[in-house]
């Protein structure tokens, strides 16, 4: 099978290069700072995907989370109190009910874009990741940097 990237836009500059693709494949998880930013690159069923490393709920780290399907997209679960963030958007998911609905059914339901995640992409076999630039605050963005590691320190 052939390998596919997780967006389609092939970012045009700021590349960085993370490492040989085949050495990424064979990690499957692999930590990098870049730009003074602490992301996970994951390699999963044939696609890379990146983002922010410390989960945007209290800075547990995201590296060991398992990975699964909910409601059609892949995410993964934070080890640390189980939170559930899609690997290509960043999007925290959530079950819930709705309590006007008789019996109450569990759903699943969005929290809109909760962790910042990073483009990868691929040239001759080397990968390389351009960091997000969407404007306005992410809560993802609380972990990085100086104060985020005095905030993982006391989560
Ligand atoms: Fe990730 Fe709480 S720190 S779920």
């Amino acid at each position: 099978t052939e390998d596919r990237l997780c967006e389609t836009e092939q970012p045009a500059g700021g590349l960085h290069f993370i490492g040989k693709k085949d050495e990424l494949i064979e990690a499957k998880r692999s930590f990098r700072t870049v730009d003074g930013r602490d992301i996970l690159i994951i390699h999963h069923q044939g696609v890379f995907y990146a983002m922010d490393c410390y989960c945007y709920h209290a800075g547990g780290t995201l590296e060991n989370g398992d990975i699964e399907e909910i409601n059609g997209k892949l995410c993964i679960i934070c080890p640390k109190h189980k939170y559930k963030i899609s690997l290509c958007e960043g999007e925290g998911l959530y079950r819930g009910r709705n309590p006007q609905e008789e019996p109450p059914v569990y759903r699943w339901y969005s929290k809109g874009v909760k962790q910042r995640t990073h483009t990868v992409t691929e040239t001759n076999g080397e990968i390389f990741v351009k960091m997000s630039s969407q404007p306005g605050w992410i809560d993802s963005d609380y972990y990085q940097g100086e104060k985020g590691k005095i905030e993982r320190a006391k989560a």
